[in-house]
């Protein structure tokens, strides 16, 4: 009863406060040909570079006080690598797996043992181009999906992420 009565989840005096755990950083995991951008196909990806993408995506990031963790590869098995390590290093997931996006039951499976908010991001809006982008193996177990903005969609999925988070924490 004693110890009982002396607990009331306040801090005694002089004992020192605990160190918050730092919060895990959200990943942006970039497919192939998107090392390209800026170069490639501008008309429909935009001149924006990837390297400028990132920049805009941790100052944005930064205003949310969340850390970035941005990648991108040309190599399927290394995006299913990344989204396993997200499992414990992650608080939530942007990916634009490019055109993975309509070919990979791996990236898909990957997503499925990924228990974080995720958000499919892509620059251009697949839906009014040809059939075979049409299908998304990412968008079953996404979120939320968004297209067709280029860019900006980074930074909506930045923000869109971040409320998720708090809201998940509140
Ligand atoms: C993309 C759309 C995909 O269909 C395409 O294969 C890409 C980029 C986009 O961001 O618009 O590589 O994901």
């Amino acid at each position: 009863m004693a110890a009982l009565a002396q607990y009331n989840g306040q801090r005694k005096p002089g004992e020192r406060e605990k160190p918050l755990a730092k919060a895990r950083p959200i990943y942006v995991l970039n497919g192939p040909n998107l090392n390209l951008l800026g170069l490639r196909e501008p008309e429909i990806y935009g001149r924006t570079r990837l390297s400028d993408i990132e920049a805009a995506v941790v100052a944005r990031a930064a205003t949310h006080k969340l850390d970035v963790t941005f990648r991108q590869s040309n190599h399927e098995g290394m995006l299913v690598d990344w989204i396993q390590e997200a499992r414990n290093e992650a608080s939530g997931l942007i990916l634009n797996a490019g055109a993975f996006t309509h070919t990979s039951v791996a990236i898909h499976d990957a997503l499925r043992a990924l228990d974080r908010p995720v958000i499919e991001v892509h620059l251009s809006n697949p839906y009014a181009r040809e059939s075979f982008r049409h299908h998304s193996y990412v968008s079953p177990i996404a979120t939320g999906v968004i297209c067709g903005l280029k860019e900006q969609g980074y930074l909506l999925a930045v923000d869109a992420l971040a409320k998720l988070l708090k809201d998940a924490n509140a």
